[in-house]
């Protein structure tokens, strides 16, 4: 399948009933009588459009309007086969995207940033337009030893701080990959949380306390 396939899959916008035929004509395509044709990306975006809605914050424009790193990283459905000088050259601008605190105040609330961190909700068709994001951390990392439903997408960042110190270069590059995570890792599953305004840097400024705060529970 293509690139556009998967994110149809992953799309949370609406469905609508004509949408259900053209997804069933586009799949039919791919397999016929045993021979399989090709399904091009032209087909598959003529079906995304087709047969999904923009429902509150999810919008069919956010699934198939792609910035260069989203196009160059969709060449890619296997990430660890991400050509090196590609690699360099998304992280390379994604570096220059990144925004630091503007008053040097890099560590929040942590136990904002836990609520921040446990929070799933956002961006989605259920959502409101406008409304607070969570950062749904622990869908991909574990980080306290108290909360044990964590999935591992991403390693485990108990004792974050606790391992790593808190100086300077640790505060900025735990910054760097939260505002853009493939600053550091081209073509990452993990979310660009400043980048993409789904955090605030107030929000952000919390979650760091929790990886980095010495009380915060996931430095025990
Ligand atoms: C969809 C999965 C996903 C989500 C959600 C996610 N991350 Fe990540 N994260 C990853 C992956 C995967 C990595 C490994 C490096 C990479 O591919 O970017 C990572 C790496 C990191 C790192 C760097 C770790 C290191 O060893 O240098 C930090 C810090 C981090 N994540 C913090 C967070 C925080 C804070 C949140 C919530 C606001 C979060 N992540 C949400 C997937 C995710």
């Amino acid at each position: 399948m293509n690139k556009l396939h998967t994110m149809a899959l992953v799309a949370m916008v609406a469905l609508s009933a004509a949408g259900t035929q053209a997804l069933a004509q586009t799949a039919a395509k791919g397999t016929t009588k045993g021979a399989t044709t090709k399904v091009t990306d032209a087909d598959v975006r003529q079906m995304i459009e087709s047969s999904f809605t923009s429902k509150g914050p999810a919008t069919v424009e956010g699934v198939l309007n792609q910035d260069a790193t989203q196009k160059a990283c969709s060449q890619y459905p296997d990430r660890s086969k991400v050509p090196a000088a590609v690699a360099k050259k998304v992280e390379a601008a994604e570096l220059k995207q990144v925004k630091y605190p503007a008053d040097n105040n890099w560590l929040g609330d942590w136990k904002e940033g836990e609520k921040i961190a446990q929070n799933g909700r956002g961006m989605q068709f259920t959502d409101a337009v406008g409304g607070t994001n969570g950062g749904n951390c622990y869908a991909c990392h574990q980080l306290t030893k108290a909360e044990i439903s964590f999935g591992n997408i991403g390693p485990s960042l108990y004792q974050y701080g606790k391992l790593r110190g808190n100086s300077q270069e640790v505060v900025r590059y735990t910054w760097g990959k939260i505002w853009d995570s493939n600053a550091f890792s081209a073509c990452s599953n993990m979310p660009r949380f400043g980048h993409k305004g789904i955090l605030t840097e107030q929000q952000i400024r919390d979650v760091m306390a929790l990886l980095l705060d010495p009380a915060s529970p996931v430095n025990q």
